[in-house]
């Protein structure tokens, strides 16, 4: 087989077999086929597409390219759960420990944030002493005895991935469903589950802007999973203001707490539950969507789901009494009001650039190699249709470094949009793709 021959049958427009595609996957791994190769092929992906086949045959060839998690010695369900990322964005904090204290095992490898999205393991990492980097053992044994861990992705899980994503940032090839698809498809499938519930974002805040490119996205992901012989779903949540009202990475785990612990009703609490509620169905472990919801609403009540977060907590390291003790998180040294300058009904926020905002007082990186402040963030005070009047409190800044801070002070005020009339409500959950 020849390369060139692959990237022309494909900039032609044809579909490529199962054996071209491991040829490209597994020479671009080993270095026979060169980045301006691969780059010329991402291009043609992007422009003409992938069929179903196609795309399946892509993410298990990347799959293959490298060590997969055994987590054979983990008894019951094991399941993940991924989102294609946002703004304040911390679903896995209440999803895990809630799906967890219903008997299921949650083994999930998470990713760092960069840009305006945050990063779960940013956020577990702002808890003093918490570690990301369990080996596989350790790994395995936090899953068996808790039921659940949350830690960093192994450099040897889909080398392909880490590859290809590289090159696709710097080609302008982000931005093709058949790429992303198997690019998160490849890494879930490389953990083992037995289930996984996608969460995928839609919205100004999400990689899919627009409600018809996330479903589809969904869709192909379903999908795969099905053909690779994984029970997945998938359900389609609103990004067009932050999930929650804290980001920030201790911030953020603050919030996860204080909904664990008071049961406060909330975005976060909502999509946590449908997604949870989804793990169940896909588990075994309830038939119907309200006897799964009448068990996680027990779990928050009785407080059992956060006895299994402290206990993860606690096995990989970190400090469990923050779980009644917030003020032991970082916290930083100075909380500053950002006032609204005009009055009326909040009608748009524009997400991402809330995310920068944040990003910009060094609760992000710009950069992979930047280094993040985890005490520092945004706490938001008003959300999508409420009324705001001038001088009263958007949201609240917490600084350590003022270097930014006028600079994002403006790029938050930019992000807000105001109107005489009340906004339509936006739906939270737009629909559920299943099996
Ligand atoms: N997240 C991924 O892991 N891959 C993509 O291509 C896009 C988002």
């Amino acid at each position: 087989m020849v390369i060139t021959d692959i990237i022309e049958k494909k900039k032609n427009g044809l579909k490529l077999t199962k054996e071209e595609i491991e040829f490209f996957i597994n020479g671009y791994v080993d270095g026979s086929v060169a980045d301006y190769q691969a780059s010329a092929l991402l291009m043609a992906i992007c422009i003409r597409g992938m069929d179903r086949d196609e795309t399946v045959d892509l993410t298990l060839a990347m799959r293959d390219s490298g060590d997969k998690v055994d987590l054979s010695a983990i008894d019951g369900i094991r399941v993940d759960k991924h989102s294609t990322g946002g703004v304040g964005d911390d679903t896995s904090f209440l999803v895990a420990p809630l799906v967890a204290a219903c008997g299921c095992k949650v083994a999930k490898m998470s990713g760092r944030g960069l840009g305006f999205t945050g990063g779960t393991l940013d956020k577990l990492e702002s808890i003093p002493g918490f570690s990301v980097n369990l080996d596989q053992n350790a790994f395995v044994d936090t899953v068996s005895k808790f039921g659940l861990s949350i830690i960093g992705q192994s450099k040897d899980i889909v080398p392909a991935d880490k590859k290809l994503y590289a090159l696709r940032d710097v080609t302008a090839t982000v931005e093709s469903l058949p790429l992303i698809a198997s690019s998160i498809m490849s890494k879930k499938l490389a953990m083992g589950c037995d289930a996984i519930v996608l969460d995928v974002k839609t919205g100004n805040g999400a990689l899919m802007k627009n409600l018809k490119d996330s479903i589809k996205l969904a869709d192909i992901m379903v999908g795969i999973g099905r053909m690779a012989g994984v029970k997945t779903s998938a359900v389609v949540t609103d990004m067009n203001q932050p999930l929650g009202n804290c980001i920030g990475n201790s911030l953020a785990v603050k919030e996860s707490i204080e909904i664990l612990r008071d049961n406060i009703e909330c975005d976060i609490k909502t999509v946590s539950m449908t997604l949870a509620a989804k793990i169940l169905l896909l588990s075994g472990i309830c038939d119907n969507n309200s006897e799964a919801m009448e068990m996680l609403e027990d779990k928050f009540y009785s407080g059992k789901a956060l006895v299994k977060l402290a206990q993860m907590i606690e096995a990989q390291g970190g400090n469990a009494d923050i779980v009644d003790d917030l003020s032991l998180l970082p916290q930083a040294a100075e909380v500053i009001d950002v006032r609204a300058d005009d009055e009326g009904y909040i009608s748009e926020i524009r997400t991402s650039e809330v995310g920068m905002a944040a990003c910009m007082l060094g609760a992000g990186r710009m950069k992979k190699e930047d280094t993040i402040d985890p005490s520092v963030g945004i706490v938001l005070k008003k959300r999508l249709g409420d009324f705001v009047k001038k001088g009263e409190v958007l949201a609240e800044f917490h600084v350590n470094d003022k270097k930014n801070l006028e600079d994002a002070e403006k790029r938050f005020k930019a992000a807000y949009s105001v109107s005489e009339q009340q906004p339509d409500e936006l739906p939270l959950i737009y629909t559920i793709i299943d099996e």
